[in-house]
């Protein structure tokens, strides 16, 4: 049986104060009729704590975008997955496919990302997914199959987290993935979590990312095994955000 799905929003390096506004219009829809999902938002750290609080009380979750690995010390720049926790986020995404290509984030780095999430008692989000040269090489189960396997500690068995599946081709592009690849995939994903972490990850949910918008959503949301989404650039508007939600 699966859990509840995810609707989680990543704001990436986007959002100041005046898009707490959003919020609020998005905190007022879910107030006059409720989620049938988990809705969480990722803003910039720099409005973790703010946005907790324009959320606080509602259904509304909030996540951090990264996380460093160790809790604390000399890393300029660097926020902890207990800062997060503390400044009021439960959920904290590691592993995006961003940070793997423009920080040379590996599987074992985002492993320990993940490690150090839970131990906040964080839920870490883990994205996995290939790139356009992979999926063109016949390689996308294979790569993605192998990242689950490495970026998952033993850790989250137990605990609350997902896994995101987000090829990078279709990240900000507005090109996805067939129905039946993301199928595909979403099923090697799972046969990977059982392989790796046994039964006891059966419930965690494995999102969809990459161009997901209103108009597509209802369609993803159904593919056996996608167990919520993760959203970027439509996010950002509640007019878009709240409709995926809607189709969860
Ligand atoms: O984390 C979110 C993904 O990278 C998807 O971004 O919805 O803008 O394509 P996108």
């Amino acid at each position: 049986k699966q859990s509840v799905k995810l609707i989680a929003g990543n704001w990436k390096m986007n959002g100041l104060g005046a898009s707490l506004d959003e919020v609020a219009v998005l905190r007022r829809a879910l107030e006059a009729e409720p989620a049938t999902c988990r809705v969480a938002l990722c803003p910039p750290a720099t409005l973790v704590e703010r946005l907790g609080a324009a959320a606080r009380g509602s259904a509304i979750e909030v996540g951090g975008q990264d996380c460093r690995a160790e809790p604390h010390g000399a890393f300029t720049g660097s926020v902890s997955a207990a800062m997060l926790k503390d400044a009021g986020a439960s959920l904290v995404i590691v592993g995006h496919s961003e940070r793997r290509q423009e920080f040379g984030e590996n599987d074992g780095l985002v492993a320990a990302k993940a490690e150090a999430a839970v131990l906040a008692s964080l839920a870490p989000i883990i994205c996995v997914g290939e790139t356009l040269e992979q999926r063109e090489a016949g390689k996308a189960v294979a790569v993605v199959r192998d990242q689950v396997m490495n970026s998952l500690p033993k850790a989250v068995l137990g605990r609350d987290f997902a896994v995101a599946y987000e090829p990078v081709w279709a990240i900000g592009t507005g090109l996805t993935p067939t129905l039946e690849q993301i199928e595909e995939v979403h099923r090697a994903v799972r046969a990977a979590m059982l392989e790796r972490l046994g039964l006891g990850s059966a419930a965690a949910p494995i999102l969809y990312g990459g161009s997901v918008k209103p108009d597509n959503a209802r369609d993803i949301l159904a593919v056996p095994e996608v167990g919520g989404a993760l959203v970027g650039g439509a996010s950002l508007k509640a007019a878009d955000f709240l409709p995926i939600i809607r189709a969860a």
